[in-house]
């Protein structure tokens, strides 16, 4: 995989000019920080938020894939990512706090009643020792992530002071444009979130996809400045939030800016118990192991 940093389309183009020159600017606003010897937002966790009940796949961070817990697949990538300080998994569950032990994972114990993964990242951030100014959340059930994947979007944060959230965006395959769990991305000059959906975005007039149009697909690794994640969960619930059914839109309908990279990836995600099947062919086809 690679970070990608040129384009043929003319508006990727001048998304990453642009990206220049407000990362030139950003440097001179992180000037002061370096003056002092220390990086922007420059301490970093990784936290894998992992549970085990789940609707559609009980038991999913345990599931072997090609002999491997899928969840010590996921810390291994993790602990590839050059711009992790600390790595861990946060868990409600005795069995995968177990499991993760054994491989020689640390471990934070969440409470049960957290309701999804930025909730989990957020408790497990208030149990360890150390402050940090930025926390990935790396998904469980995404084994193939790449360390280049985390890297990029921890440094896209330290470059962007003027924003809170960062993550990354592929693109996206014709075959996936119409289905709801593909979300897409829309994302401005400067790589700056505009708006993520369900639909297809944006949308052509011929109701068909558009073969020219570099449609971008959301990748579920997400990283916060903490300051943020500890007011994120607070913010009251918004219309298209609700709609889409999309955490993320809550960021961007309160007015907060997410910094979008453009990463080349094959979405490997695991939901369901075929997508194991998919996977571990995957993983064969080209003698990954
Ligand atoms: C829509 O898609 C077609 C190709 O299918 C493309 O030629 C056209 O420029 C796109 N945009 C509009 C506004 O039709
Ligand atoms: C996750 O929980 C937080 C509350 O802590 C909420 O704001 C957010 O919308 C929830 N996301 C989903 C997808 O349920």
């Amino acid at each position: 995989m690679s970070i990608s940093t040129s384009s043929s389309s003319s508006s990727s183009k001048s998304w990453i000019v642009h990206s220049l020159l407000v990362g030139a600017a950003m440097a001179v606003a992180a000037g002061a920080y370096l003056r002092r010897g220390n990086r922007f937002r420059s301490r970093v966790v990784g936290i894998i938020p992992a549970r085990y009940a789940s609707s559609r796949f009980e038991g999913k961070p345990l599931v072997e894939i090609l002999g491997k817990p899928m969840i010590q697949r996921t810390w291994e990538r993790a602990n590839l990512a050059t711009m992790l300080d600390h790595v861990v998994v946060a868990t409600d569950d005795e069995k995968i706090a177990t499991c993760c032990r054994g491989f020689g994972a640390d471990v934070i114990m969440t409470s049960e009643s957290c309701r999804n993964g930025t909730e989990r990242c957020n408790e497990a951030l208030q149990k360890l020792k150390k402050k940090y100014d930025v926390v990935v959340n790396i998904q469980g059930d995404e084994p193939l992530i790449e360390p280049e994947i985390i890297d990029g979007i921890v440094k896209a944060l330290q470059a962007a002071p003027d924003a809170v959230f960062s993550t990354a965006v592929t693109s996206l395959a014709p075959e996936d444009a119409f289905d709801p769990n593909r979300v897409k991305c829309v994302v401005d000059n400067s790589g700056y979130a505009i708006y993520f959906s369900r639909g297809l975005i944006p949308y052509n007039k011929s109701g068909k996809v558009n073969p020219k149009f570099p449609y971008l697909l959301h990748l579920g690794i997400q990283s916060f400045d903490t300051k943020f994640l500890k007011i994120y969960p607070e913010l009251p619930p918004t219309p298209l939030q609700l709609e889409e059914d999309l955490e993320q839109l809550k960021v961007l309908e309160n007015g907060y800016k997410m910094k979008v990279i453009k990463v080349d990836h094959n979405a490997h995600g695991v939901d369901t118990p075929e997508d194991v099947e998919k996977i571990e062919r995957y993983m064969r086809e080209r003698n990954l192991s």
